[in-house]
């Protein structure tokens, strides 16, 4: 299973998105970016960082290996990393929240990546309370869910896939313990309760992918 976590638009969470799946489903992780943060996270045999302009090697689908790829960068000619990435993912996951320049960065990034893939799931990122919010733990009502839906299906149509995801400090944890979300819930009943939303958000997630 390969999974390609991109938007052209930054700090949507492709990085705690990514390493997350990664360590959860003890994926290997693919990266561009030349300052990245996996060397202490992912083991070394399990990461293959490489520059923009190179291609991911073909060995990665030959060999069916299990992988997320978080890219950064613009697709363009040049971009070689990104194209490739995309061409042998089985899904693309886009990252936006629920702020004007991630909406629209997001949205032209799907139109661009329709090129290479179309099997994209949106994820609704960084999802906060609304003083007119009264959800309880359906965050697919929420003002902010509902807006990036709105935003996302009247510009690429109604058959694109939306999920959830709740804003959380959770995620800064995932490189501070090194661990999933899933894996920091475990043995610590404070945070088993304090993370039990994000962690059923990500179940959701695993489920539409098959993982
Ligand atoms: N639901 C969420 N999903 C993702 N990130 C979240 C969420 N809630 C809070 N965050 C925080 O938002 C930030 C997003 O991460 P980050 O800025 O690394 O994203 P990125 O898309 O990888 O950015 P860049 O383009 O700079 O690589 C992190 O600090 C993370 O802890
Ligand atoms: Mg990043």
């Amino acid at each position: 299973m390969r999974i390609a976590v991109y938007s052209s638009k930054g700090s949507a969470g492709k990085t705690p998105i990514s390493a997350n799946i990664a360590l959860d489903k003890g994926f290997c992780i693919g990266t561009n970016e030349a300052f990245h943060v996996y060397d202490n996270l992912i083991d070394e045999n399990k990461l293959i960082s490489i520059s923009t302009e190179e291609a991911f090697p073909k060995e990665i689908a030959e060999h069916d290996i299990d992988i997320v790829f978080d890219l950064a960068g613009s697709i363009s000619k040049s971009a070689v990393s990104i194209s490739s990435a995309l061409e042998m993912s089985d899904w693309v996951i886009v990252p936006i929240y629920n702020e004007l320049k991630s909406l629209i960065g997001g949205i032209n990034t799907i139109n661009q990546i329709k090129e290479y893939n179309k099997n994209i799931i949106v994820v609704a990122t960084k999802l906060q309370k609304q003083k007119s919010d009264m959800i309880k733990d359906n965050w697919k009502q929420s003002e902010d869910f509902i807006n990036i839906q709105n935003q996302v299906q009247n510009s690429l149509g109604q058959d694109i896939k939306i999920l959830p995801l709740k804003y959380s400090k959770v995620f800064d944890n995932i490189f501070e313990e090194k661990k999933s979300i899933s894996q920091i819930m475990d043995n610590n009943a404070l945070a088993s309760y304090n993370y039990r939303e994000v962690s059923r958000q990500f179940d959701e997630i695993y489920k539409l992918i098959g993982i």
